[in-house]
């Protein structure tokens, strides 16, 4: 049934929903908002926010207005939760007018169309006419269920015969001109197909119903894609590729929501495990596009080329967010390695490949200030002070007072520490702007280095030498009391020439020069499980960094830039790969852990 959006809309306005919610779940004022164990999964300690209109729980990812909130709690249906909420508002429901109950019949009747005709694109695909088309979609490493789960079909060569097989089931040529399948008949030309010779893509909504199609050449050609145009059930600016999958998996707490350039991008990425993933549909994202990411996540992943035009997409999209910000929506923007789209980088790198490009992704403050620096540039005086307040107007454009705030603050604390470094390291003669870029290392100091990280660190490595290979620069360069010290030299020195770094081989080189014991009694002192021998390779490697991020955490934060750059230039390196997710694990981890110590009166 079609109730005017307005009405809804005045629902949810006087429907105040902390008081609803408070009946269930008993809640605590949070600042501006109010916070409670979630309702929708076992939690003892809250991470259910609930805000003037809509909630949302950080720990399962259940979200939604005062109309969902009384659909999940009570079981009830659309229509019954809005007269329940109605009644509360003393309002009453509206019967449909007569006009919203056509133009409602009449999106029914092209839904109708849409789906006949997807089923008879999808049809062909199978038969000997679509033989290329499937060679084609197999050609390009898609298996039949992913086909068929995207209901991938072909269009036939034209000639109207999509129109002669959807009369047979009473579908007339008007209808195929108002669902954005036929061109009407123009200045005397017939009427013609949309779409022929063409790959079919179903775009659908939402809900999954098909709204309409695009198409692609088999093969190289101009124009590669071409969708069907905008009628009364599509809107292109208002249609993300993908969101019914993307909806469904978005249900699963930690899905990660990403934004991808294409059609084949997303359906790649569904293949290989990856089922967040949505597409605009060939143009910039919009403002609606964006709204329904932030329906699914808090922080969506906007992935973008690494090349110039990806950066300037990257910072459309940026602006286009800015104003709507606030400190539960918000973006952050990935990376592609060059040359590289995400269907190519899962079916030639695989899925942890891209799992490592989100894994990267930075945070939109950190993401912004690196490309306004890139694109007014900071080699003079002059420059750097265009930056500083391009860095301040970008800061005002959040309409969000108090995050606006912080992004400033963030801004200026970033540009201080790469700008306004005290020169106590002399570099020999004034350094050039364009080497202060890069923040020189710091030496480290030892008070930093409690005994007790200290030790964790090289009794993970005792147990876990493979390790060395991706730590050994970090590790060599931590400054060790003198016991740790000389076990560190000969762990070096044995991972220099040792054939395979397993423990037995370091064990025997320690007992050889006379360091068993030594060895034996860090790792009986370690206060980490994580040293274990048992423990996975890929954790011990995630806590390892996490002790080195205590100790030293800026140098962990470059260790985490290099890293990425790294991988950035060999996305196929196995190892490139682990050390970036590690390392953002950690440093995850210890920002976690920050914002925890803030939090404490
Ligand atoms: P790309 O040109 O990046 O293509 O267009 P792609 O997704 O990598 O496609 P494949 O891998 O060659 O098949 C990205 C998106 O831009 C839109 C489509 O939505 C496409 O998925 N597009 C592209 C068009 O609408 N028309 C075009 O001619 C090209
Ligand atoms: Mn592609």
């Amino acid at each position: 049934m079609a109730l005017p959006p307005n009405f809804l809309d005045e629902l949810r306005a006087r429907t105040p929903l902390p008081a609803l919610v408070g009946r269930h779940v008993r809640l605590a004022r949070s600042g501006r908002q109010w916070k409670g164990c979630c309702p929708f999964h076992g939690e003892k300690t809250p991470s259910f926010y609930v805000y003037d209109d809509h909630y949302h729980c950080f720990g399962c990812g259940e979200h939604g207005d005062a109309i969902t909130f009384v659909m999940k709690s009570q079981g009830a249906a659309f229509m019954e939760a809005v007269e329940q909420l109605a009644a509360e508002a003393g309002l009453e429901v509206p019967k449909p007018s007569p006009a919203a109950a056509e133009a409602e019949a009449r999106r029914l009747d092209l839904s109708a169309v849409l789906e006949a005709a997807a089923r008879a694109y999808q049809r062909r695909l199978f038969l000997p006419e679509g033989a290329r088309a499937l060679a084609y979609l197999r050609g390009r490493d898609l298996t039949e269920e992913t086909i068929r789960r995207f209901g991938l079909g072909w269009s036939g060569d034209g000639r109207g015969a999509l129109a002669a097989e959807l009369s047979r089931e009473g579908i007339e040529p008007a209808m195929l001109f108002d669902a954005g399948l036929m061109k009407p008949p123009e200045d005397g030309r017939p009427a013609a197909d949309m779409f022929f010779g063409r790959v079919m893509f179903p775009i659908r909504d939402r809900r999954g119903r098909t709204i309409s199609f695009g198409g692609r050449i088999l093969g190289d050609g101009q124009p590669k894609y071409v969708n069907g145009p905008e009628t009364a059930l599509f809107s292109k600016r208002r249609t993300l590729f993908g969101l019914d999958f993307a909806r469904e998996a978005a249900r699963v707490p930690d899905t990660t929501v990403l934004a991808v350039e294409g059609y084949m991008d997303v359906i790649a990425l569904h293949q290989a495990g990856v089922a967040g993933a949505v597409a605009p549909l060939g143009t910039a994202l919009t403002e609606e596009q964006l709204e329904e990411l932030w329906r699914l996540s808090p922080y969506p992943v906007l992935c973008f080329d690494g090349d110039p035009p990806g950066a300037r997409a990257a910072a459309r999209a940026a602006e286009l967010a800015l104003p709507l910000l606030t400190a539960e929506r918000s973006l952050k923007l990935a990376t592609l390695p060059a040359g590289e789209d995400p269907d190519t980088l899962v079916r030639h790198h695989g899925k942890a490949a891209i799992q490592a490009v989100l894994i990267a992704a930075r945070p939109l403050h950190e993401a912004l200030f690196d490309l306004l620096r890139e694109a007014v540039g900071d080699r003079t005086p002059e420059l750097r002070a265009t930056f500083s307040k391009q860095l301040d107007a970008i800061a005002a454009r959040i309409r969000d007072r108090s995050l606006a705030w912080e992004y400033r603050d963030a801004f200026r604390a970033r540009f201080r520490e790469l700008y306004r470094r005290p020169a106590r390291s002399p570099r020999g003669g004034p350094a050039p702007a364009a080497r202060v870029r890069v923040p020189a290392r710091p030496a480290l100091a030892p008070a930093n280095a409690t005994a007790e990280q200290a030790g964790n660190l090289v009794a993970i490595l005792l147990n876990h030498p493979a390790l060395l290979a991706d730590v050994e620069e970090a590790f060599g360069s931590l400054e060790l009391p003198g016991p740790l010290a000389r076990l560190r030299a000969a762990m070096l020195d044995w991972s220099e020439c040792a054939e395979l770094l397993d423990s037995a081989g370091l064990m025997s080189h320690l007992t050889a020069i006379g360091l068993a014991a030594e060895a034996t009694q860090v790792v009986a002192a370690s206060s980490t499980e994580c040293a274990a021998p048992s423990t996975m390779p890929a954790q011990a490697e995630e806590v390892w960094w996490h002790f080195f991020g205590l100790m030293h955490r800026g140098r962990l934060d470059e260790e985490v830039v290099q890293a990425v750059h790294d991988f950035m230039r060999r996305p196929d390196d196995t190892a490139a790969q682990r050390r970036v997710m590690s390392l953002r694990a950690a440093q995850e981890a210890l920002n976690r852990g920050e914002q925890e110590m803030e939090a404490e009166p």
